[in-house]
């Protein structure tokens, strides 16, 4: 890679997570564990997107510290800041100033169409326009790396196909200058909740923290619902319909998974023996995050130095597609003066 960016013939992929603090199990299973592996296969560039945060309406006491716990855990699951590129979002200002000019090519109602929007939109008597444009900041966090590829859950297709079009629709404007980026939608599946809540989220109270120690773990799993129609031990179960059977599917090895299976099937084994393998399977997958993440919590400046140097290297390569787009755009007046 030349300054660990750029190696010819691969392709780039750009994804970003909010700063709600440290990640959690559905954090992980839906995003993180992914994106660990893509390092192999990609350019990657990993954003903390605090610029979009602001939307959420967070104390902007909270967002520092959000951003710090998050990049712990970026670096804690194995981004690797060797391989790509990690940094903060609002370090690098070329994301809202080009998120400002694709205002120029998106279509409002194609805003108000988004299902997000249209949900989020609810839970305010006057909405705020960023709640609006929020997708628009996400496509120049995309489209400023002229990224080939991100990686989002099945919630973000919309946003990319929008994402899509505004590349399109600027293109067509003003010649030829974005890729249009292809969604790599994982095959996670939906990742419930533990209650079997539809999401898996901090705010809800139904995940497991990443770092949480194995006694923790199980707390949180032991509540984890179950197939509603067992309700003695003596009951057989549907491994089909219950969200701690699909859990296991990410912990264990197939063999494992089939045994589960087949004791639930056949009442062999109870809810509470079968969430016990499924915690301390968690647990140690997550033993070597707690124990990274212990290093960087104490050593605070290395993290530090890290989104420096990512938002570094980010900078460089948001800067060229700016200087390209306000040259197109006819924003560079003094070049263009006859
Ligand atoms: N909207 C995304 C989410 O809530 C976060 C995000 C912001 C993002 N910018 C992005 C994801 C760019 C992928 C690419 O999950």
């Amino acid at each position: 890679m030349s300054d660990g960016t750029t190696t010819p013939g691969r392709k780039r992929i750009f994804s970003g997570m909010q700063p709600s603090g440290e990640a959690h199990l559905g954090n992980y299973l839906g995003a993180l564990k992914r994106w660990v592996d893509m390092q192999d296969e990609y350019d990657c560039i990993w954003c903390i997107v605090d610029d979009h945060a602001i939307t959420s309406g967070l104390a902007p006491k909270e967002l520092p510290g959000n951003v710090f716990d998050l990049a712990v855990s970026f670096l804690a699951v194995g981004l690797d800041p060797e391989r790509a590129i990690i940094f903060v979002q609002s370090d690098v200002h070329e994301h809202t100033e080009l998120a400002w000019l694709l205002n120029a090519v998106t279509p409002k109602g194609d805003l108000e169409r988004m299902t997000q929007y249209k949900e989020k939109a609810q839970r305010f008597e006057s909405v705020p326009a960023g709640i609006l444009n929020y997708p628009i900041l996400q496509a120049a966090d995309i489209l400023i790396y002229k990224a080939d590829a991100v990686p989002v859950g099945e919630d973000q297709r919309q946003h990319l196909e929008l994402t899509r079009d505004i590349a399109r629709k600027f293109n067509a404007a003003y010649g030829d200058t974005f890729p249009e980026p292809e969604a790599l939608i994982g095959d996670a599946g939906k990742i419930l909740g533990l209650d079997g809540d539809a999401k898996m989220s901090k705010s809800v109270g139904n995940t497991v923290r990443l770092l949480a120690e194995p006694d923790e773990i199980w707390e949180r799993v032991r509540t984890a619902v179950t197939d509603p129609q067992r309700v003695r031990r003596t009951d057989p179960g549907r491994p089909e319909v219950c969200n701690v059977y699909s859990l296991h599917k990410f912990f264990a090895d197939e063999a494992t998974v089939a045994d589960v299976a087949a004791q639930c099937r056949a009442a062999t084994r109870g809810c509470v023996d079968c969430k016990k393998i499924l915690a301390d399977n968690i647990a140690t997958t997550f033993a070597p995050f707690r124990e990274r993440a212990a290093h960087f919590r104490a050593h605070p400046d290395e993290v530090r130095r890290t989104l420096d140097e990512g938002a570094r290297k980010a900078r460089a390569i948001a800067a060229e597609t700016m200087a390209e787009v306000r040259r197109k755009m006819g924003l560079r007046w003094r070049d263009g003066l006859g």
